[in-house]
């Protein structure tokens, strides 16, 4: 097969974005029917896009005069190109910035980083009976009577860097997650799948880890294996919250090579 070479990656990155997601139909209690192959060939091609390919230069750890600020956002999202299959964009965090524990109900994506660090932690909601109501303890917090509380695993705390390859999540796996920046400002090349659409019931849910569901691992073994168990498999509840106050995310221009449907 002969290499294109003048194609830029992003372009070839969206044309496999959609053809990996195009027939993906969103199914209670099942994960993806996606072709393996497809989702291979679209996890090589993020995994070498770099910063440089989309014209976005790192950004230094002390922000430029004016640039800091509480009036600043602390995350800014370039928009590259959004269809009914996929939506693609970077997000930009500022040194110390976070994008709190959300959700991505029936989507595929992933998360490359393109300069910097981030640590990323990972939950899977669990099927419960208690879903949409509370549990039965008393949680620290008190709840409004309307609360939603979830009973969740967190599946996993992982560092990504520009020479990691993506982070991804399922509508079963991995779907809810919380971004933090290590170390410096960070960016990361994120591609949803479908696109969140409210109207089609994929709105984004902010949550608040609430509390530790039991004794998950406790009884037959060691500490450490105890430790081992509740590390790989800690459960938690996660209370839905509006979005954070010291959380939005701003716009701004993306200028790398234009993507067009
Ligand atoms: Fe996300």
């Amino acid at each position: 097969m002969p290499r294109d070479n003048k194609t830029p990656l992003i372009h070839k990155i969206a044309k496999q974005a959609y053809t990996t997601f195009k027939d993906f139909k969103p199914e209670a209690n099942r994960d993806n029917n996606l072709v393996p192959d497809r989702h291979a060939d679209l996890v090589s091609l993020v995994t070498a896009i770099r910063a440089a390919d989309l014209k976005i230069p790192p950004r230094k750890s002390k922000p430029s005069p004016g640039a800091a600020g509480p009036q600043n956002p602390p995350v800014t999202y370039m928009h590259i190109c959004e269809t009914d299959v996929f939506s693609m964009g970077v997000f930009l965090l500022r040194s110390g910035a976070s994008i709190p524990l959300h959700d991505h109900p029936g989507m595929n994506g992933m998360l490359k980083v393109l300069y910097g660090k981030v640590s990323v932690r990972c939950f899977d909601k669990l099927e419960d009976p208690l879903t949409g109501s509370l549990p039965e303890f008393e949680p620290p917090l008190a709840p409004p009577q309307t609360a939603s509380v979830r009973r969740s695993v967190l599946r996993s705390v992982a560092e990504y860097s520009e020479s990691s390859g993506p982070c991804l999540l399922t509508p079963l796996r991995d779907n809810l997650h919380q971004i933090d920046a290590v170390d410096g400002p960070a960016a990361f090349l994120d591609i949803l799948a479908p696109p969140y659409n409210p109207e089609d019931g994929r709105d984004c849910h902010y949550y608040k880890v609430l509390h530790n569901v039991g004794e998950e691992g406790a009884g037959g073994g060691s500490r450490e294996e105890e430790k081992e168990q509740q590390e790989e498999r800690e459960e938690i509840w996660l209370l839905e919250v509006p979005q954070p106050e010291d959380f939005w995310c701003g716009g701004e221009a993306y200028p790398g090579p234009a993507v067009s449907f």
